[in-house]
């Protein structure tokens, strides 16, 4: 049987990535610490993902690891060995991090180069696949030229019909810290493939949702937009009209990437990886589309003030993707994804 090993396994992707390597027939190491609790307090607690994770799978390891301790990660890699090392632990808000700063550079930049050294001494082969965000491209996307539809912004430059490739700068703009951090770990992924020759990829994320996610105001838009839905609680909208755009994924279809990835690996690859034009939707749209699932209105209040370097549209060109891997598409629709978050918020709610 083979190991893998998964970082932030209590989180939405590495839940979804445990789950889905599980059915695979792999064994798998989780590390995770539960730092989402620290990062956003209570409501970012996965505690109940990862007893779920180990009532159900046998074959499922949790570690209670800090990826920022190098001494532990090493000898967790040298004693597994895995044949594979996905890397989801990450500190991932951009709003947060100018609060916490070092917390935010040593989880996502020195975390990240804990194990990707930890993988160069002991299991150089194995791929080793890092989620990455769209924030490295910073506010850039902000400078393409907008039209400004009914319920959405999109792009007016017919260059970007398909979204944002993955050969767009990723220098001199805003990026927030988190942009920053992440950068950071990205172009290390990028040079331990590149350098060292290891099989190494970064998926450059859009926003990544499903029903595993333990949304918080500052990071997961649409699964918390379902709670406070549910809830009955207001929902701020920060700026743009509402009409932001997002390409939403679920994280199933993330993990179908990931386990494509791992079976045929390249080196220091790049991948915008995202719910692309069909699965976009903007903050006023999704409003309608949770209002069809739940039968319960909006509450929102509108924020003049958008959020420091938030993309007004983003959307991620997917054609890089399915050319590496033609087997790969996009399996969920963005309202059977909303579908699934609802289903599963009033299953918690009740708890
Ligand atoms: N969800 C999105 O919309 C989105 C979008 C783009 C990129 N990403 C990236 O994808 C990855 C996974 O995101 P997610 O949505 O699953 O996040 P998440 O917060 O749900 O999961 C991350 C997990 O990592 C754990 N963790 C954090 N710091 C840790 C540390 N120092 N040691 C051990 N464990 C730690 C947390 O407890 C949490 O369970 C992150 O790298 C994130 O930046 C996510």
């Amino acid at each position: 049987m083979k190991n893998i090993m998964v970082t932030g396994s209590s989180g939405l992707i590495g839940s979804e990535v445990v789950t889905f390597f599980h059915a695979q027939g792999f064994n798998i190491h989780g590390v995770d610490n539960n730092q989402r609790a620290v990062f956003f307090g209570p409501p970012g607690d996965t505690r109940w993902s990862q007893k779920r994770l180990s009532e159900t799978l046998k074959n499922f390891h949790h570690h209670e690891l800090d990826i920022r301790n190098r001494q532990d990660i090493l000898d967790l890699v040298k004693e597994i060995k895995p044949s594979g090392i996905i890397h989801a632990a990450a500190q991932p808000s951009h709003d947060r991090a100018a609060a916490i700063p070092f917390d935010d550079f040593d989880t996502n930049a020195v975390g990240t180069l804990n194990l990707l050294e930890a993988a160069r001494q002991n299991c150089p082969e194995s791929p080793f696949i890092h989620m990455s965000t769209n924030k490295v491209y910073g506010d850039r996307p902000n400078i393409i030229p907008l039209k400004e539809l009914e319920t959405r912004w999109d792009y007016a430059d017919p260059t970007y019909s398909n979204g944002i490739p993955e050969t767009f700068s990723i220098d001199q703009s805003k990026h927030s810290l988190f942009g920053a951090s992440k950068a950071a770990s990205d172009i290390m992924v990028q040079e331990y493939g590149r350098y060292f020759g290891m099989p190494t990829c970064c998926l450059r994320g859009g926003c990544l949702t499903g029903p595993n996610h333990t949304g918080v105001e500052l990071h997961g838009f649409l699964s918390y937009l379902v709670k406070c839905n549910l809830e009955g609680r207001e929902y701020r909208i920060f700026g743009y009209k509402g009409k932001q755009v997002r390409d939403n994924i679920h994280s199933e279809d993330v993990a179908r990437f990931i386990h494509a990835f791992y079976l045929n690996p390249r080196s220091g690859e790049v991948y915008n990886l995202g719910g692309g034009k069909a699965n976009s939707c903007s903050i006023i749209e999704a409003f309608k589309l949770v209002e069809e699932f739940s039968g319960r209105g909006q509450i929102y209040i509108y924020m003049e003030e958008n959020r420091i370097g938030d993309h007004i549209c983003y959307y991620s060109d997917l054609t890089k993707m399915k050319l590496h891997y033609p087997g790969w598409n996009i399996t969920k629709s963005l309202k059977q994804t909303i579908r699934e978050i609802v289903q599963s918020w009033q299953e918690r709610l009740q708890k």
